[in-house]
């Protein structure tokens, strides 16, 4: 699949707006995503606004890449309803991949932006965007026009496969 291998890390981004349609198929590419147990905890917060940009920005360091990009979705688990946090992480960051992958093929540029591994990140972006204890914030997700050409990489590494057993 084309997506896959084009997606790059984009953190540079034109000030042109994408649609609701396309944030919304990018949702929806997300929630697609496996989920162990279906239990379908994932949570979305769209932001578009400057006032939650300049939120982000504060909340996480180097959210300053996520700057014009038209959408930044924040991605967060629903602790109630997935008590296993290992099992939340895999879910919300295999819808995150989904949605990475449906912006590249709508010709967007997306940006992942760390939230889940850093204790302070975490409790920035509950404060700023009201986000409740029961609610775990995973994953920042940028999606906006490009304004940088990154180029496909081959990240294939043979001695990282393994057959049968671990050499
Ligand atoms: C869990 C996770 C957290 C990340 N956090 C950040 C981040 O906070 N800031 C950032 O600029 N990139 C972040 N990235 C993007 C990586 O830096 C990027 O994927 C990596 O350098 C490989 O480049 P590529 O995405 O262009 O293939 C994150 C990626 C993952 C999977």
């Amino acid at each position: 699949m084309d997506a896959i291998f084009k997606r790059r890390s984009i953190r540079k981004y034109k000030n042109e707006e994408v649609s609701d349609e396309k944030i919304h198929k990018i949702i929806q590419a997300g929630m697609s995503a496996p989920n162990a147990f279906a239990t379908n905890e994932w949570e979305f917060i769209v932001i578009r606004s400057a006032e939650g940009h300049k939120k982000l920005e504060q909340s996480q360091k180097w959210a300053k890449s996520s700057h014009n990009a038209s959408a930044v979705i924040l991605v967060c688990g629903d602790t109630t309803k997935e008590t296993n946090e290992k099992l939340l992480v895999q879910n919300c960051s295999a819808a995150v991949e989904n949605m990475l992958i449906e912006a590249t093929y709508l010709d967007l540029g997306s940006l992942w932006l760390e939230a889940y591994g850093s204790d302070e990140f975490v409790d920035n972006l509950r404060r700023e965007f009201n986000i409740p204890k029961h609610i775990l914030p995973i994953a920042i997700v940028a999606i906006g026009v490009a304004d940088q050409e990154r180029e496909p990489h081959d990240k294939f590494y043979e001695e990282n496969v393994h057959h049968e057993v671990f050499k």
